[in-house]
């Protein structure tokens, strides 16, 4: 048994408590607590989740999808405040983000991929969003490791990169110093009395009491018990298999920026840190909560991410990881009151958890103090699935099992 730590099992009454201390949960109650709430996270291990594996694009632009354009708006208002959020985050937590502003290049590697990509560009400009189409030559010149038959690709400066693990680092620091409380358990379920939530009941059988609970558990978000069907979040885990190589120091700048593909009709994606860390992704995979690193995936990852930039093989491999994405029947995040007095959901943000940190809390925080979404966030409304969602059947009665990755 660790002694009891200063943010830990305070009789303090919450306003606020968060249940999940993944990058959602913890810019929900650095935010909240700005705003003068007592705020308690609830999790056995703050700071863990997707983001330990995520690779941190900022990829508003890149990452657009048709059908989409609701969740652009939500995409683009985050990736504005990047820039403000990350130098106050840093002043507040006293750490490093590695937030880059190093822009993104997609590239095409046959008529195929480049079809693809044009048809990203003519959307992208619909949408009024600032992408540059530039010959093989043009990517090579921007990034001489590139493969040979590279065969066009678009420019994206405005998508940046921040390192998901220094970004949970310096929330945790930040919700700390702001007065957050830790209570490092699992929540059994959700506590309801009459028609409104009051808290959850820990493993334990300790009961933490709150006027709001806001349900921020990632892919878990779904599975708490005591969760009324009609408010419970229809939340899958996607699993993404992730493998990290090392730049050694005389071979750097190995790359400049982040380079993507879709190959054969996969993502990937390069991302360099500027620690010389590369971070190569993502499968996705609907396989329940299994987050197995599989030789196939870190097989394809590799084949995929040699075709784009063969010197690759050269650099050692560091680690492999898989995580889990909130996955939603829209693809987009559920933020806000549910339609259950005193519950409140930050959940569902599937590939732009990372993208949306910094909005996210400001929503949040109004949601919480007002009980009202601002403007921007009313289509992120849980209130839109109407009615009961089960994505997985039979879930078990301990609400939550082991923290995926
Ligand atoms: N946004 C990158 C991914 O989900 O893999």
């Amino acid at each position: 048994m660790h002694p009891p730590t200063p943010s830990e099992g305070s009789p303090r009454p919450a306003d606020v408590l968060v249940v999940g201390g993944g990058i959602i949960g913890l810019v929900t109650a650095w935010r909240a607590a700005q705003r003068g709430l007592a705020v308690t996270v609830v999790d056995p291990e703050p700071g863990g989740g997707a983001a330990q594996v995520a690779a941190g694009m900022l990829a508003a632009v890149t990452e657009l999808h048709h059908g989409e354009q609701a969740l652009l708006g939500l995409n683009l208002a985050s990736a504005r405040r990047y820039p403000d959020f990350a130098a106050e985050l840093t002043e507040a937590s006293g750490r490093g983000l590695g937030y880059r502003t190093c822009g993104t290049l997609a590239v095409a590697l046959d008529s195929d991929d480049r079809a693809h990509l044009r048809e990203l560009h003519a959307l992208q400009s619909r949408s009024g969003l600032e992408s540059e189409w530039l010959s093989g030559r043009e990517c090579r010149r921007l990034e001489p490791m590139l493969a040979p038959g590279v065969r066009g690709g678009l420019r994206v400066d405005g998508d940046h990169q921040i390192d998901p693990r220094r970004l949970t680092a310096a929330l945790l620091t930040a919700c700390e110093r702001a007065g957050v409380l830790f209570r490092r358990a699992w929540a059994e379920r959700l506590d309801v009395a009459g028609d409104r939530a009051r808290g959850v009941v820990l493993a334990d059988g300790a009961a933490l009491h709150a006027g709001q609970t806001v349900l921020a558990a990632g892919s878990l978000s779904g599975r708490l018990a005591g969760v009324p069907e009609a408010v419970l979040p229809p939340v899958r885990p996607v699993k993404g298999q992730v493998i990290r190589l090392t730049v050694p120091k005389p071979y750097a700048p190995f790359l400049s920026r982040t380079v993507r593909a879709v190959v054969r009709g996969s993502h990937v994606y390069l991302v360099p840190r500027e620690d010389g860390e590369l971070v190569v992704g993502a499968t996705s995979e609907e396989l329940g909560w299994d987050t197995t690193v599989t030789a196939g995936g870190v097989y394809e990852l590799l084949r995929d991410a040699h075709e784009l930039v063969p010197g690759i093989t050269e650099l050692p491999l560091t680690e492999t990881r898989a995580g889990l994405r909130p996955g939603s029947p829209d693809n987009a995040p559920m933020l806000g009151p549910t339609r259950l007095p005193g519950l409140q959901l930050a959940t569902g943000h599937y590939r732009n958890g990372v993208l949306l940190t910094p909005v996210t809390g400001d929503v949040m925080a109004q949601a919480l103090t007002t009980g009202e979404l601002p403007e921007e966030a009313r289509p992120f409304t849980p209130r839109r699935f109407a009615g009961p969602a089960a994505p997985f059947p039979a879930l078990p009665t301990q609400s939550f099992t082991e923290q995926p990755a």
